[in-house]
């Protein structure tokens, strides 16, 4: 594939309804996944199950890329083939993951801001080095009692500015993702507020920053209820009121906007964007880049089992093919049966 520019790059990814497969989790969350399924998470097992996953049929046509975390970018398969290269072969971009977690704001606070600027631009060059194409930050705002404040809110947007100007410096685009947690009790108000807060103070500090826009992605939350909020909002007000913080603070060159699941059940995340993309009335392509709400599923087939691989694989093919048609705006309950 020759994508020269950012801009190819970034485009690529999402068209024609392609999505991204968010498998970067990091040592002591696939530790959690895996426990979930009593497999012990060695170097071994969590190569042989990414490996299951980036061979799945359904990578074909469905997923642009893929984010990888630091092991993964190095690991090979057993016949030898890097795993970059198995992405690759289904026509995925390979992404990485370049932020190093989240350290408290300051001493007395709840909030977090997330690490890793120091030394990004040498780690940069050896991921491109790798294969890397797109890489991606995860900022973490908590709704509560007096939160998001607004320093925690500048203070991780300006991190996203300032890693999205050394990741692009560098040749890749960068996925910006400034996660609004779905934790907590909030309403679906709550959360359109800290939103948007937070997608004006970024788009201040991209332009800031000189990053190009038609070289980004955004990779947000929904604008949701909170997960122990009484009253949940319908797919309907869910997807209405999300556009309306998106149009309100996107500028419309950004080519694509790919949703995290943040904790939503894999049918929900696809409703939702499917039901985006059912209004429609917005420049930039409207996809995934689901973690749990892609994997879920293959995840509880595999059981760590040689001989579940190909029921594990249909899983995983299923769900990228359902947020496909979701991501065009053609997806129907009635089409998870079939
Ligand atoms: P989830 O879709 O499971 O939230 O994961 C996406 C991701 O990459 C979070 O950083």
């Amino acid at each position: 594939m020759s994508l020269n520019s950012l801009e190819e790059i970034a485009t690529y990814i999402v068209s024609e309804g392609k999505g991204i497969l968010a498998a970067d989790e990091s040592n002591p969350t696939c530790g959690k996944r895996f426990d979930s399924i009593g497999v012990e998470s060695t170097e071994a097992n969590r190569r042989d199950y990414r490996e299951m996953l980036f061979r799945a049929s359904g990578m074909q046509d469905n997923i642009g890329g893929v984010i990888l975390f630091d092991e993964t970018i190095r690991q090979s398969s057993k016949d030898g083939t890097s795993l970059v290269d198995i992405i690759k072969d289904q026509g995925a971009l390979p992404g990485i993951k370049v932020d190093k977690g989240l350290q408290p704001l300051n001493e007395s606070s709840e909030e977090v801001v997330t690490q890793g600027l120091e030394g990004l631009n040498e780690r940069c060059k050896e991921y491109v080095a790798l294969g890397a194409r797109f890489t991606k930050w995860r900022a973490v705002i908590r709704i509560g009692e007096g939160m998001p404040s607004d320093e925690c809110i500048d203070a991780n947007m300006k991190a996203l500015a300032d890693y999205a100007k050394v990741v692009q410096d560098n040749g890749m685009v960068p996925m910006v993702e400034p996660e609004v947690l779905m934790e907590g009790s909030h309403s679906i108000e709550d959360c359109f507020n800290a939103s948007d807060r937070s997608l004006k103070s970024l788009f201040r500090h991209l332009n800031e920053n000189g990053v190009n826009i038609k070289g980004t992605i955004l990779k947000p939350s929904m604008v949701t209820s909170g997960s122990t909020a009484a009253e949940q909002a319908s797919v309907d007000e869910v997807a209405k009121r999300t556009l309306e913080c998106l149009i309100a603070n996107v500028p419309a060159e950004l080519p694509g906007i790919t949703f995290l699941s943040g904790g939503q059940s894999d049918i929900l995340a696809t409703a939702h964007l499917d039901a985006m993309n059912k209004i429609g009335g917005f420049s930039w392509k409207l996809s995934f880049s689901y973690g749990r709400a892609l994997q879920s599923p293959a995840l509880k087939a595999w059981k760590g089992k040689y001989e579940n691989m190909f029921i594990s694989q249909d899983a995983l093919s299923h769900r990228a093919l359902m947020n496909k048609m979701a991501a065009l705006g053609q997806w129907d309950s009635s089409l998870e049966d079939q």
